[in-house]
């Protein structure tokens, strides 16, 4: 990889900046200064130090997000800030969300650079498991949990997969979907007569929100969480 790519790419400033810092002679390749950009190193076995901090280069960032309402789940919105705005700090890294969460429903983002797993989180073949707390309008039934286990047909015509309800409360659920069709959890319950209040996505997969984090904090996932959410099945 070429040299300033891989510091920009680190956090040390964009393309334009790092190239100054190396050629003020202030980047050290295996001890050695190195004055030209082009320069390609080993992101593996070299060691490079700038200005006297090692690199510690990482190719993919995985960062859960506590997302708040009022935010969308995009990487760039013309009029909302979005949950990417939330994690400016990794603005040197290209992250995205993985799967959408509406504006007015809070909970678990996993945000990433790794294409290959928010693939394997989205695709519908994959079959992952989405689970979502709910609050609804009206009480909730035992018919309602065998009609989710049936399959429910929503507005446009698209039956759902078996997908499971879990009553908690008489107006308090969990559900959990294999799939992510556009406002799939609300259309379901008004597909049943019914209007979620409130949504909030508690888990993807193995990977559950961090309750500890306020609604807007985020942290990097750990090695042992990336290592589960890359297990297969
Ligand atoms: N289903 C919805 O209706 N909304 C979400 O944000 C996520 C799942």
């Amino acid at each position: 990889m070429r040299l300033d790519k891989l510091l920009a790419h680190s956090g040390f400033g964009s393309r334009k900046q790092v190239k100054e810092l190396i050629r003020k002679g202030l980047v050290l390749v295996n001890g050695e200064v190195i004055k030209n950009d082009d320069y390609h190193v080993d992101e593996e076995s070299d060691e490079i130090f700038i200005d006297g901090f090692q690199v510690d280069y990482q190719e993919f960032f995985y960062i859960m997000l506590n997302k708040p309402t009022g935010v969308v789940s995009a990487s760039f919105d013309k009029y909302d800030s979005t949950v990417v705005d939330l994690v400016s700090e990794y603005d040197f890294v290209k992250l995205f969300p993985v799967g959408r969460l509406d504006k007015d429903s809070e909970g678990l983002t996993l945000l990433t650079n790794d294409g290959k797993l928010c693939h394997n989180l989205i695709s519908p073949k994959k079959k992952v498991e989405k689970e979502y707390y709910v609050k609804v309008k009206n009480k909730l039934s035992d018919e309602d949990i065998v009609k989710f286990k049936n399959g429910i047909t929503l507005d446009d015509g698209y039956t759902c997969q078996s997908s499971i309800l879990k009553i908690l409360d008489d107006y308090i659920a969990s559900v959990i979907i294999y799939e992510g069709k556009f406002h799939q959890v609300k259309r379901m319950f008004e597909a049943l007569g019914n209007e979620v209040l409130n949504l909030k996505r508690v888990r993807i997969k193995n990977l559950w929100l961090d309750e500890t984090l306020p609604l807007g904090g985020y942290r990097e996932l750990s090695d042992e969480e990336i290592a589960k959410l890359k297990e297969e099945k």
